[in-house]
């Protein structure tokens, strides 16, 4: 019996002693990578950007002391806003709150309408890091972003599940950067159709994901087709929170990362990498189930290198066809028929926010 323990002693020894060496090789190429993004890469973002070395680098996750600068230099400022803008808008917002906290509690104006929903938000918004909600040291910060984008466009507003997308952002920049790589990320193509509920182009998004989808995963699109699964019942939460949803935070972050570096096909491409990665029990539930596996994935070790493996065996090819080809020919408007009518009407019933 003696035996036994000292063997096992020794053995548990030796895989502590393994795992603080992979601890350590993992900090020094952290601390590596920091050291070429600073110094090679960002002074030189525009001819650093697309090199292979970078593009490789930048696969592999951003360190975290430079994630939110290399964001906001890939997100960039399409939209030229400035810190004086931001000031101004947020201004506002303050003023149509004070007059909101003044009015009567039957009060509906939109200004009432949208900070409530922004409140309510904000309480939900990564509530186990205890940083966003009320008296939390990112409460004002994220609620003042949030007030100025809806200021600053109206005609978007606040939509729900926005208010994750600008506390990571926040986790990573200071306010001002903030506000404007959340502007802009907003204002893409993909996100602006999304957040807008802008039916047309969203079907266009389902329908350009629905030929990768069975051209890579041909016994599962089927199974999804005869369970009744359309790809909007997890694709719109998938997108929508830029899977800050059904995955845990530190597996966003890395999907975050690649999504600026590659674009808004790698939301869809990330989407295959999941289902490939579950297709094996996916294709033994039905409707209900999978709904429910897909809306909160599991979460389980070593889930990010998981999904990375599964992400590049899926390539985003429909023959020799690339994402942005596919989009293309699917840019026409949709000729509903009698028969896809009851279904459009049921995927854009459940579309209420
Ligand atoms: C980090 O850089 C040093 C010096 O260039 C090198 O010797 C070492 O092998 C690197 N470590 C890792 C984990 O990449
Ligand atoms: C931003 O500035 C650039 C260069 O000055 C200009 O070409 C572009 O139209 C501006 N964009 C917007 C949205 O104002």
């Amino acid at each position: 019996l003696r035996v036994c323990v000292c063997v096992s002693e020794l053995k548990e020894a030796q895989r502590r002693e393994q795992q603080r060496r992979e601890r350590l090789r993992q900090e020094e190429e952290i601390s590596n990578n920091t050291l070429i993004w600073n110094h090679e890469i960002l002074p030189h973002w525009d001819t650093m950007k697309s090199s292979r070395r970078t593009r490789d680098l930048w696969w592999g996750g951003l360190p975290p002391s430079v994630r939110g600068r290399v964001w906001s230099v890939a997100i960039g400022n399409e939209l030229n806003i400035t810190a004086e803008l931001y000031e101004i808008f947020l201004c506002r917002a303050k003023e149509r709150w004070r007059s909101v906290g003044q009015s009567d509690v039957f009060d509906d104006s939109p200004g009432r309408s949208s900070l409530e929903l922004i409140t309510r938000d904000i309480a939900r918004t990564f509530p186990s890091l205890c940083v966003f909600q009320k008296g939390g040291p990112y409460h004002d910060l994220l609620q003042s972003i949030l007030g100025a984008y809806t200021c600053y466009r109206p005609d978007v507003g606040y939509v729900q599940g926005m208010s994750s997308m600008a506390a990571m952002l926040v986790l990573n920049m200071d306010e001002v950067e903030a506000f404007i790589s959340y502007s802009n990320l907003i204002n893409r193509p993909c996100q602006l159709a999304f957040f807008r509920v802008d039916h047309q182009q969203m079907l266009r998004y389902f329908r350009c994901f629905q030929v990768f989808f069975e051209d890579s995963l041909p016994r599962l699109f089927l199974h999804f087709q005869s369970s009744g699964v359309t790809s909007d019942l997890y694709l719109m939460d998938w997108i929508l929170s830029l899977y800050l949803k059904p995955l845990p935070l530190d597996v966003a972050c890395r999907l975050w990362d690649v999504f600026f570096r590659d674009g808004e096909e790698f939301l869809f491409r990330t989407a295959l990498g999941i289902l490939r990665m579950h297709q094996d029990e996916l294709l033994h539930l039905d409707l209900i189930s999978i709904a429910q596996f897909l809306s909160r994935l599991p979460d389980e070790e070593h889930l990010s290198d998981r999904l990375f493996s599964c992400i590049p065996a899926t390539p985003m090819l429909s023959g020799n066809r690339k994402w942005s080809q596919v989009s293309h020919l699917t840019d026409r408007p949709i000729a509903v028929q009698e028969g896809n009518r009851n279904k459009a009407d049921f995927v854009f019933s459940r579309l209420r926010f």
